[in-house]
């Protein structure tokens, strides 16, 4: 039988949890290593799904994958391969990581062009536009997005919007092209200025990551080095929701309290207590929290990533709050789900407007994306009575490591079957 995830929720956890290394940051730092004829050890990186699925992708490019249990190393001294192919590239977007990196070191590649997912459409034309704009040509053909160029050029380019894997590509692509790049309305995700950190620590000269613009000063080649990847904030932020939805107490460890303004300022909103020093979060929940309305932006507005989880809070609290969803077109597959619980939620366009409950009851339930996934769990976990089922529980692994079992270790009944 496939695998479940269960909960009989009412408990308030307490404890302590430590962040695994961000599946945002991980990601890009994989698709580097085929920038350079040598070793990259990459240390903290999460179990995860998708960090499976990238390192498949890699050893289908020919690059030397080696390790687990949180450090790997990779080695693309080899890597002739520039093709990376549908079946692995439509189970995890973020392979389109690879289109940057790949034109950037062999002058060719042929990506298979991400389909949409369950939250939207995920076009890449920004990604394609830059590296137009850098000399190489790019055309579709039969689903593949195909790119050659003799050797980048260093240009100018300015994002219609932010994109973070679209300014982590092009970020990849100028540390080797001729000349400097400058990105104008790139993406500030913290995830963007860990990739920045560790291609300058491979020798590239990268400027003003983490702001809208960016300088990349091009050179000739990498040396292999050794990074940790950051702590992951969405996982973080995750938990400080699972205190607040069960009145618990939890502290969470080896995170960056820095990176979650936008949540925390959020949280404490809506009446959970939360206390920071530099590497670690408290949060208590108090009694109901208090409704509160939530805006997803681009960094360091509130993430897109933490919508679902805010929403499953906000569905116990005392009164109506609103959810606009500015980034992905269609990021409210948990609403039914939740409603199925007894949430009180309307949609209408971007926007959902929640009235709190004064309960939820466990149900059958089934995930259809990572943050959605999260969601139903912080449900479960605050439904006072019956038990929550969750189906298609792959798509909660593919973005959080062992979420079931940490939440156990903070005192929550949750159990997983089949598999
Ligand atoms: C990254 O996706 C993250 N994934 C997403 O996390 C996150 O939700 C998203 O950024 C926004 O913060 C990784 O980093 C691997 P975008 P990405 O390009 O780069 C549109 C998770 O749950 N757009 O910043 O694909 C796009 O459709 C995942 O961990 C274009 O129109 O997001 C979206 O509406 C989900 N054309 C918006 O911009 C383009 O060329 C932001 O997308 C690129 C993007």
């Amino acid at each position: 039988m496939p695998e479940r995830v269960f909960i009989e929720g009412g408990v308030p956890l307490r404890g302590e949890v430590t962040a695994s290394g961000a599946k945002n940051s991980a990601l890009p730092l994989m698709a580097a290593s085929l920038l350079l004829p040598g070793e990259l050890v990459l240390e903290n990186v999460p179990g995860l799904r998708d960090v499976m699925t990238m390192r498949l992708l890699l050893e289908h490019l020919g690059v030397r994958c080696r390790g687990d249990n949180g450090t790997i190393s990779l080695d693309a001294s080899s890597a002739d391969m520039w093709d990376a192919p549908y079946d692995l590239v439509k189970t995890m977007r973020a392979s389109v990581l690879v289109l940057g990196p790949l034109v950037a070191r062999f002058g060719h590649a042929r990506v298979s062009q991400p389909g949409g997912c369950a939250i939207g459409a995920r076009p890449i034309n920004r990604h394609i536009k830059a590296l137009e704009a850098m000399g190489a040509a790019v055309w579709l053909e039969h689903g593949y997005v195909v790119a050659q160029a003799d050797r980048l050029k260093g240009a100018e380019i300015v994002f219609e919007a932010p994109t973070v894997t679209g300014t982590e590509n092009i970020m990849m692509a100028a540390v080797l092209a001729d000349g400097e790049t400058t990105m104008i309305n790139a993406a500030m995700e913290p995830e963007v200025a860990d990739l920045a950190e560790a291609l300058n620590a491979m020798g590239a000269r990268v400027e003003g990551a983490g702001t809208g613009e960016i300088r990349v000063k091009g050179v000739s080649s990498l040396v292999p080095t050794t990074y940790s990847v950051m702590p992951d904030r969405i996982e973080t932020g995750t938990y400080i929701a699972a205190a607040g939805i069960t009145g618990g107490d939890v502290t969470i460890l080896k995170c960056v309290p820095d990176h979650l303004k936008a949540v925390i300022e959020r949280m404490e909103k809506a009446g959970i207590a939360v206390d920071k020093g530099k590497d670690w979060i408290r949060a208590r929940g108090g009694g109901r929290t208090s409704a509160v309305d939530i805006i997803t932006d681009p960094y360091p507005g509130f993430p897109t990533d933490m919508q679902a989880q805010f929403m499953a809070l906000m569905t116990l609290s005392d009164g109506f709050s609103t959810v606009l969803e500015t980034i992905f077109e269609q990021r409210f597959m948990h609403v039914p789900e939740l409603c199925r619980m007894g949430a009180d939620i309307t949609l209408s366009e971007r926007r959902a407007v929640i009235q709190g409950v004064e309960s939820l009851s466990g149900a059958q339930v089934m995930a259809t994306d990572l943050r959605a996934s999260a969601s139903l769990v912080l449900a479960g976990l605050g439904a006072t009575e019956g038990v929550t089922e969750i189906s298609r529980i792959y798509h909660l692994d593919r973005g959080y490591e062992r979420l079931d079992e940490k939440l156990a270790s903070l005192g929550g009944r949750i159990w997983r079957t089949g598999g």
